[in-house]
């Protein structure tokens, strides 16, 4: 069973994230604006601060230790000075509740 609960659609308003503990993971969701729920791993690929202490810019979240950021669409580095990607995860919704796919990474199409 890789397909997890994560939380409830009105757990998350749009423009906010949180952390959840998930399946031995920690993953960053975010509900963005005009987009809908994203998930990434938590870890910035910089020195490991965790991003959902940071900041929802957009599509994008901004690290709270050096400012790095990364794309919720696609795990890319927007911002330096990571260089390394985040891992984004599949999200889908169903029947009031959010739910992440730890074994499938979300198609790059989605960005
Ligand atoms: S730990 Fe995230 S930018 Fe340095």
């Amino acid at each position: 069973m890789t397909r997890h609960r994560i939380a409830g659609i009105d757990d998350l308003p749009e423009g906010e994230m949180a952390k959840y503990d998930v399946g031995g993971r920690t993953i960053c969701l975010a509900n963005v604006k005009g987009v809908g729920f994203r998930a990434i791993d938590d870890r910035c690929t910089h020195e490991d601060e965790s991003l959902s202490e940071g900041f929802l810019c957009g599509e994008d979240v901004e690290c709270p230790a050096h400012g790095s950021r990364f794309s919720f669409l696609t795990g890319e580095v927007s911002g330096l000075p990571a260089t390394m990607p985040v891992r984004v995860y599949e999200v889908s919704v169903d029947d009031g509740s959010v739910y992440v796919d730890l074994a499938v990474d979300a198609p790059s199409s989605a960005a």
